[in-house]
């Protein structure tokens, strides 16, 4: 059984997907669900499910071991970062090496990096008149958004769209390819 953590700090829709994706699956299971907001809204995605959930603290996740002991210990194979805010240690990332990935809310390399999140992205790729938008599925190294892209998807941006309407259009593609191409990566046919 490959063991999946969920990494996330928001509102937990993408996670929520990703777990109804797997519920019955034969050689997968989302096994725990991580966060660094005792507030955020996918911990109580994970209570509803039953899945374990592990509250980051700050300085043991940047200048400690990472939690790195922990995932080990729980058989974790994959990490899936789905909205987590934090940048990954290095630490972590060399010792779940090409086992991370990431979405990001834009067709990257553009529209990424440190600061580039959630209705930030919109409001830029709107700024800057772009006529299409979409998400990035990618492997995390040490920087943020910089890893090997595995998967994009695009929508097109309308005269009249908004970051609010932009982010239901990136939200959908979300819902709609990321489970499939974290199923894609870890049967090894991506
Ligand atoms: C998504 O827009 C994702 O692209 C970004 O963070 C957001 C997470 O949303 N990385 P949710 O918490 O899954 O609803």
């Amino acid at each position: 059984m490959q063991q999946i953590a969920i990494f996330a700090s928001g509102a937990g829709s993408n996670a929520a997907r990703i777990i109804d994706h797997f519920r019955h699956h034969s050689s997968i299971k989302i096994s725990l669900v991580v966060c660094n907001k005792p507030d955020a809204g996918v911990l109580n995605i994970a209570a509803r499910e039953h899945i374990p959930t592990l509250l980051l603290e700050k300085e043991r996740f940047f200048r400690g071991d990472a939690y790195v002991p922990v995932l080990k210990e729980l058989n974790i194979h994959f990490i899936v970062l789905a909205g987590f805010l934090w940048k990954v240690p290095s630490a972590l990332v060399q010792s779940y090496k090409g086992k991370i990935v990431n979405i990001h809310p834009a067709l990257l390399p553009k529209y990424g990096g440190k600061g580039m999140y959630g209705r930030l992205v919109h409001e830029a790729v709107i700024a800057a008149k772009e006529k299409a938008s979409g998400i990035t599925i990618h492997y995390v190294d040490e920087l943020y958004d910089h890893g090997q892209t595995i998967f994009q998807a695009s929508c097109s941006i309308d005269e009249d769209d908004t970051p609010e309407t932009l982010a239901q259009k990136v939200h959908l593609l979300e819902h709609e390819h990321f489970p499939r191409i974290i199923e894609q990566v870890l049967l090894g046919d991506s």
